[in-house]
């Protein structure tokens, strides 16, 4: 049985009818940009992350640095953020003018270590991103008081993390924002790049939406140096269509997941991930001292298994700033971490041979 990491056809064919109902709505109406879709969007978004507004923008990357702009966060300013995440949190932080200082993660949840903030903080310090990895949230209760007590903001990059929660409080409470990804592999997926800025200050969603339009308030008027980074309509309406579906999908994720838990639980070697509130399963990450003896075990059996990720973002040259401190969790952990098969459209019957799989490789 050939069963690939992600099967995005067969999770846009359920949708195919509204889908293409959505878009042809968008081409009768000739209306591209920032139009009905998009502010709808917005209100639906903003309700289902429970804040006052959302700000739609045209990718993840976008959505971060836009918020650290319109936060006042820029040139030679000091964001405190993790080394394991997708290389665009950084560049998101550069982008907006700043330097990224990386600390190390939490053994078990992966996830930025806040009791490694305080001792990175210097005089440049001005924000911490941390990233809700994988779909589990951060600490937000650990990093909200420490960032207050250092008078830091906080931007939480929440790409991986739609509708996860700390302390029952949805991503974006215990901070000035928190940002999404609407790439295609998603929790929420676009038919194209998207993404969202979220936040209950209406000061700084309104910066935000001025912002991502080159910086005008209005036709006249240049207010500030923005981007262009909107979201647009066609994605809007793909979006609105998808939303309705994303608990459904988050209750099939976390199905699977036990099923991981489960039949997985009895080997030493393996390590599953930790969930101290609900995660949203974008990504099931294990742990294996022979990592990639599993990988080669799984590819032959024509199971597709992915490492997210492979390098550390504070190893990489780009970003490594003078004085950069060895990570030894993250260190140790990179070498270790596969990510397995889970999404919704994963049939029971694939993820039990993915499980039958790694049983083999364990008794062998
Ligand atoms: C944690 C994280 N942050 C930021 C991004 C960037 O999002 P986008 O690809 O929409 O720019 C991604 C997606 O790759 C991500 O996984």
């Amino acid at each position: 049985m050939k069963i690939p990491f992600l099967n995005l056809t067969r999770h846009s064919h359920k949708l195919l009818k509204e889908t293409t109902q959505a878009a042809a709505r968008v081409i009768e109406r000739g209306n591209f940009i920032l139009g009905e879709e998009v502010r709808e969007f917005e209100n639906e978004w903003s309700k289902y992350c429970e804040t006052v507004g959302a700000v739609g923008v045209a990718n993840g990357t976008d959505a971060i640095t836009l918020a650290l702009i319109a936060s006042g966060v820029g040139q030679d300013d000091e964001v405190i953020t993790t080394p394991l995440t997708a290389a665009y949190t950084s560049l998101a932080i550069v982008n907006a003018g700043a330097k990224p200082v990386y600390v190390d993660i939490d053994e078990k949840t992966f996830n930025l270590n806040p009791e490694k903030i305080e001792p990175a903080v210097t005089p440049r310090t001005r924000a911490v991103v941390p990233v809700h990895l994988y779909g589990q949230s951060a600490d937000m209760r650990a990093i909200a008081e420490i960032s207050e007590c250092h008078k830091l903001l906080v931007i939480e990059d929440a790409a991986q993390a739609h509708g996860a929660r700390f302390d029952g409080k949805p991503c974006g409470f215990s901070s000035l924002a928190a940002t999404h990804s609407f790439y295609p592999t998603k929790n929420l997926g676009a038919f194209g790049d998207g993404g969202a800025i979220v936040s209950s200050d209406e000061d700084f969603l309104n910066k935000a939406s001025i912002l991502r339009q080159g910086g005008h308030a209005d036709a006249f008027e240049l207010n500030l140096i923005g981007r262009n980074s909107r979201l647009d309509e066609m994605q809007a309406a793909i979006l609105r269509v998808k939303l309705k579906f994303l608990d459904e999908w988050t209750r099939r994720r976390r199905e699977l997941a036990e099923i991981y838990f489960e039949r997985l639980k009895n080997f030493p070697r393996l390590q599953m991930p930790f969930v101290r509130e609900k995660s949203v399963f974008h990504l099931f990450v294990i742990r294996h001292p022979d990592r990639n003896g599993l990988k080669n075990h799984l590819a032959e059996k024509g199971i597709e298994t992915l490492i997210h990720y492979p390098y550390l973002l504070h190893e990489q040259k780009i970003f490594r700033g003078d004085g950069q401190k060895s990570l030894p969790v993250a260190e140790k952990i990179v070498k270790e971490i596969l990510s397995l098969p889970l999404y919704p459209e994963l049939e029971t019957a694939e993820i039990e041979a993915v499980c039958a799989a790694i049983e083999e490789f364990e008794n062998k």
